[in-house]
């Protein structure tokens, strides 16, 4: 592909969340620090929300690296799973031993058992659960439960949720309230703005070792916000047709009518450039009205 063309080591904008690609951007930035505040203090449960493609799964990568051996982690990328379904999962990730015909009772039993040897051991027992809005309300509430596991001093598990905005709807259940008032920190990741836009794409293209130097013009730095919306999954997507087009016309530069190309071939943008032409169209069709009302009001005819 075009790696060779713009002499890359790798792809700068594939869409894998890969925290060799993990820039520092005020949103991420802070999640992270609150979530590392957070989990110092012991909290039991911490939630962090983001609309789609907003870098939830990078950040939970990120985070996992970054919690050091005080930490004992379990990861549950996917938890659509039932009740029993979750406490045999987060038993599998701790490594704990049990019979497939174990009830639900028997894995808490084994699950406090085993937390509170890390407990004792002076390490802190964290679960990550990505895609937290798949759950269920009854998933949740056991999910709930497991926070009960606690010593006197401090919580013998605490929770971290990453989630799509949907599981604010959840949480609004009457029957999880207790859940959603145990949340004590959450951080709600927002699209980049258009500084933060330009500066994660040229860390991806450093750090895919781009030998030509902005490549991007300003107007298509613009357009791939604009169209992005700020959502770094978008600005891959459209980052990267850009490239295939200059690619395939031989050039080391994306002026901005490659990005509305990419826009344009993209559902999730192509909506609002249609918006943008109809504003446009509207816009000059105004225009034109109201200067022949000026002309026909300078002629005397209305
Ligand atoms: N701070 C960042 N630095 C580098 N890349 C990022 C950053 N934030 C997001 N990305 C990139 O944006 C893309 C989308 O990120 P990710 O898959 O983590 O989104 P998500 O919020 O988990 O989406 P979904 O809701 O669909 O699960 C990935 O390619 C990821 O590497
Ligand atoms: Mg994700």
């Amino acid at each position: 592909m075009y790696q060779q063309h713009f002499g890359l080591t790798e792809k700068p904008f594939n869409l894998t969340p890969d925290t060799q690609f993990f820039c520092q951007l005020p949103p991420h930035q802070e999640a992270l620090n609150v979530l590392l505040i957070a989990l110092a203090n012991g909290e039991g449960f911490i939630k962090i929300t983001g609309d789609v493609g907003t870098g939830k799964t990078l950040l939970c990568r990120k985070l996992l690296n970054e919690l050091d051996a005080h930490y004992q982690t379990a990861y549950l990328p996917n938890p659509h799973l039932t009740p029993a379904g979750l406490g045999k999962a987060i038993a599998d990730e701790f490594s704990i031993a049990y019979a497939q015909s174990s009830n639900q009772q028997q894995i808490v039993a084994l699950l406090n058992q085993t937390l509170i040897q890390i407990s004792n051991r002076g390490q802190q027992a964290v679960l990550i659960i990505d895609e937290a809005q798949a759950m269920s309300l009854e998933t949740l509430e056991a999910l709930r439960l497991l926070t009960n596991l606690e010593t006197e001093k401090q919580k013998l598990l605490q929770i971290v949720l990453f989630a799509q905005p949907e599981l604010d709807e959840l949480l609004k259940h009457k029957c999880i309230r207790q859940l959603k008032q145990r949340i004590t920190f959450s951080y709600s990741l927002r699209p980049l703005n258009y500084p933060e836009c330009v500066n994660y794409i040229n860390h991806r293209l450093t750090t895919a070792k781009c030998r030509h130097a902005n490549i991007f013009s300003r107007s298509a730095l613009k357009a791939l916000h604009y169209y992005s919306r700020g959502i770094p999954r978008l600005i891959n997507i459209l980052a990267h047709k850009s490239m295939l087009v200059a690619y395939g016309r031989d050039v080391h530069h994306m002026p901005k009518p490659y990005v509305l190309m990419a826009a344009l071939d993209t559902e999730d943008c192509a909506k609002s450039l249609r918006y943008r032409h109809y504003q446009k169209t509207t816009y000059w069709v105004l225009a034109l009205l109201i200067s022949l009302t000026l002309v026909l009001d300078a002629q005397g005819l209305i």
